[in-house]
């Protein structure tokens, strides 16, 4: 099998810290994993109104999501929860009621940020909507990274200081897929 992750990073800032981590975090995967980020920013701001005919980004989003065997969440922090763009998907993801794209999809949630908790409570308020969406989601090992010099290598990978780190959190996430899906 190959497996098809979903990573959906929380800030749509061009040179966000998150979305050079799931970049990098992408190369410590296996072969018969494949990584790709799903776009967020194109959504539309969440109306129930619209539950009857979404729009196509938010089809779009709904079927990569259907599609993918896992997910991976990759946020900054914005006011110690997670961004309003990532809650806008995660609301968009899971309506019309009883056709929750998310449900059942192991993920595995991590975060950079320039703060010292490195996105701690973001992460625990996603795991209460994770949680909720059914979502079931690796809790050890947790990682909190904070946003420093020499984080990424010059390449775009992740910096020797965190690599051995970052390698044995993405061979737990892998295990966590594997044992969801067989
Ligand atoms: C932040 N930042 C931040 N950092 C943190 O550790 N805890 C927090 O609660 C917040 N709050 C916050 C709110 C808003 C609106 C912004 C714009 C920023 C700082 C944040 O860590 C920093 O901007 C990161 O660079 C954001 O991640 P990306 O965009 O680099 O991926």
């Amino acid at each position: 099998t190959q497996y098809h992750i979903a990573v959906v990073v929380g800030s749509l800032r061009k040179d966000s810290f998150n979305k050079q981590l799931a970049t990098a975090l992408a190369r410590l995967a296996p072969v018969d994993f494949t990584l790709k980020q799903v776009p967020i920013g194109e959504l539309p701001l969440y109306n129930q109104d619209d539950d009857t005919h979404q729009a196509a980004s938010v089809l779009q989003l709904k079927s990569d999501i259907k599609a993918a065997h896992g997910l991976l969440f990759v946020t900054p922090e914005y006011n110690r929860s997670i961004p309003g763009v990532l809650k806008n998907a995660l609301d968009h993801g899971s309506r019309p009621y009883g056709d929750n794209a998310w449900s059942g999809k192991p993920a595995g949630v991590i975060g950079v940020s320039v703060g010292a908790i490195g996105t701690a409570l973001a992460q625990q308020h996603l795991r209460n909507i994770l949680a909720y969406l059914n979502v079931p989601t690796l809790g050890q090992p947790e990682a909190f990274i904070q946003a420093k010099d020499g984080l990424f290598a010059p390449d775009g990978g992740i910096g020797e200081g965190s690599k051995q780190f970052l390698q044995g959190w993405m061979d737990q996430y892998v295990a966590w897929v594997r044992q969801h899906t067989a």
